[in-house]
């Protein structure tokens, strides 16, 4: 599972997790890391609870509806709309159904949070199984200067450099002299 090739990711990061109730806070803790280390600065408080709840929502579902299926894999990446895509990817072909939350209030809930929570979320079948993508807002102050200064890196790596052409003592002499 990668980014869209005509769209590459500025930064990504993937893992295999286990079907088990502890990668739900592990995945949470390892997408909440990962783009506090992609963003200079603190990662506002807001925007981290936002992944971490759709991280959860979306890890838990993979493992109770679809664990039994195979291998679940997790993808975060900063989209070049700066903001993060989280793609959890499991192996059972059933899809998501957003529906009413159940009166009870036990279940149906999960999706109900991740669209509120998202710009956008969706679907597709993938291999034997199928990716829910999500969509989440990131802080643009906060990846605009990464960007900016990859940016200007590149513009500095473009301009050409005067030739550097070494003299000889006579030569130093010479223009010392003149
Ligand atoms: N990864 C998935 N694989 C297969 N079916 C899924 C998956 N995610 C969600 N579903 C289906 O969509 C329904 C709605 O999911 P949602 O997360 O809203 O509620 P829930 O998981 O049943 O309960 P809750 O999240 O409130 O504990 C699920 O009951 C299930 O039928
Ligand atoms: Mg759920």
């Amino acid at each position: 599972m990668t980014a869209n090739a005509q769209t590459p990711a500025l930064q990504e990061v993937s893992w295999t997790i286990e079907p088990q109730a502890v990668s739900v806070g592990d995945a949470r803790r390892r997408a909440v890391a990962a783009v506090a280390d992609w963003c200079p600065g603190d990662l506002p408080a807001e925007y981290a609870d936002t992944i971490r709840r759709v991280v959860s929502e979306l890890v838990t579902n993979a493992i109770r509806h679809a664990g039994q299926a195979g291998p679940i894999t997790i993808a975060v990446w900063v989209t070049p709309n700066n903001n993060l895509a989280i793609v959890v990817h499991d192996s059972s072909p059933n899809p998501p159904q957003q529906r009413e939350p159940y009166d009870d209030g036990r279940s149906g809930h999960g999706l109900t949070v991740v669209a509120a929570e998202t710009i956008t979320w969706n679907w597709r079948p993938e291999g034997k199984g199928k990716s829910v993508c999500a969509t989440v807002a990131l802080p643009h102050s906060l990846t605009r200067p990464r960007r900016a200064a990859a940016l200007a890196a590149r513009v500095r790596d473009a301009i050409p450099r005067p030739p550097v052409h070494s003299i000889t003592p006579c030569q130093a002499a010479a223009l010392s002299a003149a």
